[in-house]
């Protein structure tokens, strides 16, 4: 049986794209406690078990990237993608060795009890669950790591995923260090594209666009660069129609 029916299997119906990435770890075990780790993203702390909102449903960061609903799973999945090119080019220019296995597996855990800091307020937007005022994510994720009895190398890798700047420890191994450029990577694009899109939208129209998701907002800039402001009219008609 694959991964992928034992994802399915749960009550949660696991994002199908989170699914594929799981498939793709080869070790046996390790895929299996992936899994079961994204079927059951949660702490239990003092007796009181945290769950947040959805992976499906959750963003991956309130204002700098990924902010708006479905934008965790987004990220995972460009993470990942842009994790594995890196381990190509580890390989094919550099020569050198990475585990691919334990790549992924960072990448899928990385940020996945991010959404126990989150909370859906009355208007739909996303503001900080009460857990967040004591834990932050990183935190969060390495001690129930080690307590599900995760390896050392996969714990650095999670712990080492912010970098040497803004995190506890740098990341030491080749596989860490992936990881980390992944996901400073796909934040910057995502967040830079973000926030040019609500540039264009204040700029061209005058109104704040909410919630702009990342097709959204590539779709904007793209506008910007083939058609003019134009354009940038025309693609925010099209957003707000589309949501209606
Ligand atoms: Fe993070
Ligand atoms: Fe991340």
């Amino acid at each position: 049986m694959g991964t992928m029916a034992l994802i399915h299997k749960g009550d949660s119906d696991l994002d199908s794209r989170l699914a594929k990435i799981v498939d793709k770890i080869q070790d046996r075990e390790l895929r299996n406690r992936i899994a079961q780790f994204i079927e059951n993203p949660t702490i239990e702390i003092e007796g009181k078990t945290y769950r947040g909102v959805s992976l499906e449903a959750s963003p991956a960061g309130l204002s700098h990237h990924h902010s708006y609903s479905g934008g965790y799973v987004e990220h995972v999945v460009a993470a990942a993608e842009i994790a594995l090119t890196l381990c190509d080019v580890v390989e094919k220019v550099y020569r050198g060795l990475v585990n691919r296995d334990l790549v992924l597996a960072g990448v899928l855990l990385h940020d996945i009890l991010k959404p126990l800091t989150y909370m859906e307020r009355e208007n739909g937007a996303f503001g900080k669950s009460p857990l967040a005022d004591n834990m932050d994510h990183l935190t969060l994720i390495v001690s129930e790591m080690v307590r599900r009895g995760f390896s050392l190398h996969l714990v650095h890798i999670v712990c080492a995923h912010h970098g040497h700047r803004y995190g506890p420890i740098g990341p030491r191994t080749i596989e860490a260090l992936v990881c980390h450029l992944a996901d400073i990577t796909d934040s910057r694009l995502n967040g830079e594209v973000l926030r040019a899109a609500q540039y264009l939208t204040r700029e061209a129209t005058g109104i704040e666009l909410h919630n702009v998701s990342g097709k959204e907002a590539f779709q904007i800039v793209q506008a910007k660069t083939m058609e003019g402001w134009e354009g940038v009219t025309k693609a925010v008609e099209k957003v707000k129609q589309k949501r209606q």
